[in-house]
C-alpha cells in the first residue's frame, strides 16, 4: 500500500485535550497535543469549558500538525476524527471542524471510535514496536473507560467485560483527590507508589461477576480510610503519602490483572495489548512483564506518547477506513456514547 501515498489529518477532541497528527503510509510525521489546563483548578474535567478550550485551540493545533509534517494542505487525502464516546460538547467541535474541512477540500472523511482508536494505536508503524497478531485482548484503561475487548480485526472488536460505575483512570484521579494531589492524579500515585510499600495498607477488592469491574467502592474505601486514620492522626497522608499510593495502586493493578487472567482462561488468546492513559501507569507495565515471564503471555505496551488522548492513533484507524474505503457520510453527526 506503501505506493499510495495516504496522508490522513486526524483531529481528536473528545474530552480536555485538543490534538491533530498526520499519518503517511502508517508513519508518524506529526502529533500535536494541547492539554488544557484549565480543569486543573476544578478537580476534574469541566465539559463547558473544555468545548471553549477546544474551540480556541482547533485551529492553532492543526496548523502545527501541518507545519511539523512537513507538507501542505493540499498533500492531505483524508481527514479522520473522533466521533465518540466522550463529552457531547467536545465532540461537536472536532466533528464539525473535521466536517467543514473535508467538505471544503473536496476529500474523504473517515469518522473513528476514540475507544477503537486507543487499540490501533497499536498499528502505528513505529521502530523496535511489535504490532499484535489477531486475535488478541486489549485491555482498554483511560479516564473514561475500563475495558477487556476481544480485537478479532481493525474494526471486528467484541467488548467482552467493562466497569459497570467508575472507570480505573476515575479510581486513580478521585483516591488522589482524596490525598489532597492535584487533577489528574494518575501520574502523581504512579510516581510516588514506586518508593512506597505496596502491601503496608489493604483496600478491599471488588466481588464482581464473570470478566466486569467496579471501582466506585474502592473509591469509598479509600475515603474512610484516610477519615479515619486522619481523624487519629491529621498528618497521616503526609507521613504516609508514598506508602498509601503504593497500597492503591497495587490493589487497582491487582484487580486489572485478576480479569485479565480470567479472560485469557476464558478466550484462550494470550497476546495482551494495552491502551489508554492508565497504560502509562509503571505498575500495570510491571505486572504486564512479570505475567509474560510466568504465563508465557506476549504483552504490547504502546510508545508512550500513544497511550493517553492523542490523534496518532484517531490517523492510524482512519488509515485503516481509508483502505477499505470505509468513508463517512456528510450528516454525520457526533455521538456521545458510541458503542461498538
Ligand atoms: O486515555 P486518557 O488520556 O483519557 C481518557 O480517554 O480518559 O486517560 C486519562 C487517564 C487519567 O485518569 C489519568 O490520571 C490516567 O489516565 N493516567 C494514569 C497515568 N497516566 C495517566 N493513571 C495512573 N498512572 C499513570 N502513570
Ligand atoms: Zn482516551
Amino acid at each position: 500500500m506503501a505506493s499510495q501515498n495516504i496522508y490522513i489529518l486526524a483531529i481528536e477532541s473528545s474530552c480536555d485535550d485538543t490534538a491533530a497528527a498526520v499519518l503517511h503510509n502508517g508513519k508518524i510525521l506529526s502529533n500535536i497535543v494541547a492539554t488544557q489546563e484549565v480543569h486543573q483548578q476544578y478537580g476534574g474535567v469541566v465539559p463547558e469549558l473544555a468545548s471553549r478550550a477546544h474551540q480556541q485551540n482547533i485551529v492553532p493545533v492543526i496548523h502545527q500538525a501541518i507545519s511539523r509534517a512537513n507538507i501542505v494542505k493540499k498533500d492531505i487525502t483524508a481527514i479522520a476524527f473522533t466521533r465518540g464516546p466522550g463529552l457531547m460538547g467536545s465532540l461537536l467541535v472536532g466533528t464539525s471542524f473535521a466536517k467543514s474541512l473535508a467538505l471544503g477540500m473536496g476529500i474523504p472523511l473517515l469518522e473513528v471510535n476514540h475507544m477503537q482508536a486507543h487499540i490501533l494505536a497499536h498499528f502505528i508503524e513505529e521502530q523496535n514496536f511489535k504490532k499484535p497478531k489477531f486475535p488478541f485482548l486489549a485491555l482498554t484503561i483511560s479516564g473514561g473507560h475500563t475495558q477487556i475487548v476481544k480485537v478479532k480485526d481493525y474494526f471486528d472488536m467484541e467488548v467482552i467485560g467493562e466497569t459497570t460505575d467508575d472507570a480505573v483512570g476515575e479510581a486513580f484521579d478521585k483516591s488522589a483527590k482524596i490525598l489532597g494531589l492535584p487533577y489528574p492524579g494518575g501520574p502523581l500515585i504512579d510516581k510516588y507508589a514506586q518508593q512506597g510499600n505496596p502491601t503496608a495498607f489493604k483496600f478491599p477488592k471488588p466481588k464482581m461477576p464473570g470478566l466486569d469491574f467496579s471501582f466506585s467502592g474502592f473509591k469509598t474505601a479509600v475515603l474512610y480510610f484516610i477519615q479515619k486514620q486522619t481523624k487519629n492522626n491529621p498528618n497521616f497522608i503526609e507521613e504516609n503519602l508514598k506508602d498509601i499510593c503504593a497500597s492503591i495502586q497495587y490493589t487497582i493493578i491487582n484487580i486489572l490483572m485478576d480479569k485479565l487472567k480470567k479472560a485469557v482462561k476464558e478466550t484462550g488468546i494470550t497476546q495482551i495489548a494495552i491502551a489508554g492513559g492508565v497504560s502509562a501507569n509503571n505498575g500495570i507495565r510491571n505486572a504486564l512483564f512479570e505475567a509474560e515471564k510466568k504465563y508465557d503471555w506476549k504483552c504490547f505496551i504502546p510508545k508512550f506518547e500513544y497511550t493517553t488522548d492523542n490523534a496518532a492513533m484517531i490517523a492510524i484507524a482512519g488509515h485503516y477506513k481509508y483502505l477499505s474505503k470505509d468513508f463517512a457520510d456528510f450528516s454525520i453527526t457526533a455521538q456521545a456514547r458510541y458503542k461498538f
